[in-house]
């Protein structure tokens, strides 16, 4: 052990405290604290290292806060405002797709602290329980359990959804709401419902902003982020809203693919091996070219978010209304209602999101493909492009794909990981946790 380590927390346990609690935005120090100043102290804890610290000084760092987890934050804030956005998306068209509101802009403070909020199981009744226990970074934020466990060890009803490109769902200007039911109208409204829902984290609104405001990091990132240290529960919705819309994806083989081949007088996409390539083509053009038939109609480029919800015939009857239970007028006039109607989240990286649909009852893309090749069920909601196939005979089976092109739509499907995100330190665990 280091004993500088220790003297300097030791003595120093209020200051050390406050420097935390400001955290990186305080830019003058008072002299008599100079040496123990931000970078000193972070060097000390290697924060350059994307806080990654050995056993050693996690157990001090910690011990010198009571034994609570901490969140270790970069010397250099991320930089959550200037999202790349590579050259072959279109701008402008992406731009008409962001559903960011006009009081609530992503700014690099607001999204530092949705960060640590949106991994803090301080959020959680027994804090047992952050957002990331349903969202894993790892797997797209979504969660490999078929239903999600809460705080308490009760289960989620549906299957987590993965959290990528929310900031662009506007499709078609419909702005459809978010979970697979459509039911919170706006990220803002929807990341207070987990908070308070019984079987996810069982907070009250009012016992969570008092919580909050004891825990010695909050105050100063609070004020970074809104001008004062007041915790209020709708600063947590607006800062957990502005880190959810940084987590944007177009970073995958798929975009790589497009970039290599703008400018090149050439029908093959360069970077896709030729299954790949039959695979997008299926996807964006469909079977046999009927339009109808290709998946980029739901699941619409470059996003790969849902317009609104469709019933695609998993069941002849629902246990899950979706969209039904809601009591909206038919989202579609060619179905008499929205029982069974869904809306899925993006398919970036859908092959780290498994299991798939709003009940998780697909284990693997090629279940998932399998239904809409020979496995859909007839239904009074099924989207019109599914039932034509047999003329409305009530007979349909799905888009009669054979095994190979089965298999291209699965891999190409694999094309649109991005290894990027999964790993990026600014939408990873800020927290020194106790080790296991
Ligand atoms: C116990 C597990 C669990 C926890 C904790 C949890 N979620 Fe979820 N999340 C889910 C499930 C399950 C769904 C789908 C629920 C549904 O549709 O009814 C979901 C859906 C969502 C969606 C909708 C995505 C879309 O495409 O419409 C967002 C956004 C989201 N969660 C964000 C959060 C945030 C932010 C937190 C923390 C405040 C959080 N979640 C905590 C399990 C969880
Ligand atoms: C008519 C719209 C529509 C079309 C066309 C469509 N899908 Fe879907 N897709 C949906 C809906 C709706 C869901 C969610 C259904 C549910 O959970 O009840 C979904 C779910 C999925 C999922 C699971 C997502 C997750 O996170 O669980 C995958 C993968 C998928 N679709 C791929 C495809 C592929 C591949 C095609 C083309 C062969 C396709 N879809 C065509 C509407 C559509």
């Amino acid at each position: 052990m280091q004993p500088t380590h220790h003297l300097m927390i030791n003595r120093r346990t209020g200051i050390l405290t406050l420097l935390f609690a400001v955290g990186c935005y305080m830019p003058a120090w008072s002299q008599d604290t100079a040496s123990f100043s931000r970078e000193t102290l972070l060097k000390q804890f290697d924060a350059d290292k994307n806080s990654r610290l050995d056993a050693e000084e996690r157990s001090v760092l910690r011990a010198a806060f009571g034994g609570i987890d901490i969140p270790l934050l970069p010397a250099e804030p991320y930089d959550y405002e200037h999202v790349p956005i590579p050259r072959h998306i279109n701008r402008a068209k992406l731009d008409k797709l962001d559903s960011t509101p006009a009081d609530n802009p992503i700014t690099i403070a607001g999204a530092t602290l949705g960060r640590v909020l949106f991994y803090d199981r301080h959020l959680s009744r027994n804090d047992s329980t952050s957002c990331a226990t349903c969202h894993k970074q790892k797997a797209g934020f979504s969660d490999p359990r078929r239903f999600s466990q809460g705080f308490d060890g009760g289960r989620t009803s549906r299957n987590s959804m993965g959290l990528v490109n929310l900031r662009y769902s506007n499709i078609e200007e419909l702005e459809p709401g978010l979970f697979w039911d459509e039911r919170a109208a706006t990220l803002e409204e929807q990341v207070l419902m987990p908070i308070q829902d019984k079987v996810e984290m069982g907070m009250k609104l009012v016992d969570l902003e008092k919580k909050l405001a004891k825990l010695p990091y909050y105050p100063g990132l609070f004020r970074a982020a809104f001008g004062s240290t007041e915790v209020t529960s709708r600063r947590i919705a607006r800062a957990l809203a502005q880190f959810v819309r940084s987590i944007v994806s177009f970073n995958s083989k798929f975009d790589r693919s497009i970039a290599d081949s703008v400018g090149r007088q050439t029908n093959a996409v360069s970077g896709l091996n030729a299954t790949e390539q039959r695979g997008r083509s299926l996807f964006m053009v469909g079977v046999g070219g009927v339009n109808e038939f290709a998946c980029m109609m739901c699941h619409v480029p470059p996003t790969f978010n849902m317009d609104m919800s469709h019933n695609i015939g998993l069941d002849a009857r629902y246990h899950d209304r979706g969209l039904g239970v809601l009591d909206r007028e038919s989202n579609d006039p060619f179905t008499p209602s929205n029982d069974g109607k869904f809306k899925a989240p993006s398919l970036r990286n859908v092959a780290l999101t498994a299991p798939y649909m709003h009940d998780g009852r697909f284990k693997s893309l090629e279940e998932v493909v399998a239904h809409y090749s020979d496995g859909v069920h007839p239904h009074p909601n099924l989207t019109l492009a599914f039932a034509k196939r047999d003329g409305n005979t009530g007979t349909t089976s799905g888009f009669g794909l054979t095994k190979e092109d089965q298999a291209a739509v699965v891999a190409f499907l694999k094309t649109l990981t991005d290894e990027n995100l999964v790993n990026e330190p600014r939408f990873s665990d800020p927290f020194v946790r106790a080790e296991k």
